[in-house]
């Protein structure tokens, strides 16, 4: 079959690329979409089982820093548009060790850049009708203050807010963690591959996502788990860090919007509006799993452990998503009640998915797959 388009998508195998490529397979069956994952520990094939067997889906296991690999690629499928998610994403493991994420989201994307540089410069169109597209976070921007500790109205949202700044697309780049250096990095080797030989790449920094297939190391699917086994949750510091919550969903929606329509060589911000202290969130999950399995009201807060405060730990994170709703007409659709209620319910209902994890069962399932282990 001849595809309107052949789009790789690399992390696909993970948390937010799992929902890209699903939105993607199902929404433009006329468009072939190469799923490209190292299947990491964070990698999953569990994440697409409803999708493996449609036609326009194609699976590769590779490594984003294997260059002639990546180049075969996008010969075999002849790739014209790419979405970039493969990165090791989780700030504690990059405190742990850095070199594997300077390997990945620096070099991997590096990697990727000069593989669909040399596939397109060697067609007659060259760059003409390509993209390269990607995926970023607003940890890139460093930290805000906390100017209105108590949450406050303010201009720019109609919800609760920490601080009289937020990061805009202007924002200067100001990462802390070794993962956002790393990821700030790879932003910049996008934009310079766009100034210098013309790729037509875009960026967009991202707010904190939640829902359905995020790796349970992560705060939100780590508490439901823990609460579910009766297990401490491990706060870090006094709970007063403040992130900006978005459903998955809304951003594979808004990646799509923006992969689509949005301006070649531009950055958007993607975020929730939706500021939450960790401990206040902290405490909406704990009630809302708690109803949701039965339990009476308070019944896991004792639950509830400080403990050490993660190193060089950002203290707000705020997106300004106002440009992606004036440009391109994008906001959040689900209320914040309504996602974490999905959310938690999701991590109950899909018990088999957490525990194969956890277990490390999925991990002996990949290696009699692929034989050796994962990375
Ligand atoms: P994740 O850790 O759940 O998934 C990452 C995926 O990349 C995994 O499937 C893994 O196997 C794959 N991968 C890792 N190294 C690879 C390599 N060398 N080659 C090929 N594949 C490799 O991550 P996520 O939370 O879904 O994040 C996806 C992207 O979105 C990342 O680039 C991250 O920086 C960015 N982001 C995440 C969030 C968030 O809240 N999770 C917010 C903003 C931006
Ligand atoms: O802001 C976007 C970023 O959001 C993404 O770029 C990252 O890939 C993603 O992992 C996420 O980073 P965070 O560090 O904000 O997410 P995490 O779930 O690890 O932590 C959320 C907050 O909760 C943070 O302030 C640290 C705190 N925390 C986390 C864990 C795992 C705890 O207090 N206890 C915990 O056990």
């Amino acid at each position: 079959m001849n595809y309107k388009r052949n789009i790789l998508i690399t992390g696909g195998a993970g948390f937010i690329g799992s929902h890209v490529v699903r939105l993607f397979v199902n929404k433009y069956p006329e468009y072939r979409i190469v799923n490209l994952d190292k299947l990491t520990y964070a990698g999953n094939l569990a994440n697409l089982t409803d999708i493996v067997n449609a036609p326009n889906y194609v699976f590769v296991r590779a490594d984003i820093c294997d260059f002639e690999t990546v180049c075969g690629i996008f010969r075999t499928y002849g790739i014209d548009g790419v979405i970039h998610l493969a990165a090791e994403s989780h700030v504690d493991r990059s405190i742990k060790d850095p070199f594997t994420f300077a390997r990945t989201n620096v070099m991997g994307t590096l990697s990727l850049l000069q593989a669909a540089k040399v596939y397109w410069e060697s067609l007659p169109e060259r760059y003409g009708g390509k993209r390269f597209y990607h995926i970023s976070t607003d940890e890139v921007y460093g930290a805000l203050e906390l100017t209105r500790p108590d949450g406050v109205r303010s201009d720019i949202s109609a919800h609760m807010v920490y601080g009289d700044e937020f990061f805009r697309e202007t924002t200067r780049y100001s990462p802390h963690s070794p993962y956002s250096a790393s990821k700030a990095s790879s932003d910049h080797f996008v934009r310079a591959f766009h100034d210098t030989y013309g790729m037509p790449s875009i960026v967009t920094n991202c707010s904190n996502n939640y829902g359905p297939y995020q790796f349970p190391e992560k705060l939100i699917p780590l508490f439901i788990n823990n609460i579910r086994h009766n297990r401490p949750l491990p706060v870090y510091g006094r709970g007063e860090n403040v992130r900006d919550w978005l459903y998955v969903e809304d951003h594979a929606r808004a990646i799509d919007l923006i992969f689509h329509e949005g301006k070649v060589a531009d950055t958007y911000n993607i975020g929730g509006f939706n500021e939450w202290k960790n401990i206040d969130l902290i405490k909406v999950i704990v009630k809302t799993t708690d109803r949701l399995l039965g339990h009476p009201e308070g019944y896991s807060d004792s639950l509830i452990t400080f403990v050490t405060d993660r190193a060089g730990h950002d203290l707000r994170y705020a997106i300004d998503a106002t440009k992606l709703h004036r440009e391109l007409g994008w906001s959040p659709s689900l209320q914040f009640e309504e996602g974490i209620e999905k959310t938690v319910r999701w991590y109950l209902d899909n018990q088999a998915w957490v525990d194969n994890i956890t277990s490390g069962e999925y991990e002996k399932y990949y290696e009699e797959m692929y034989g050796g282990r994962r990375g």
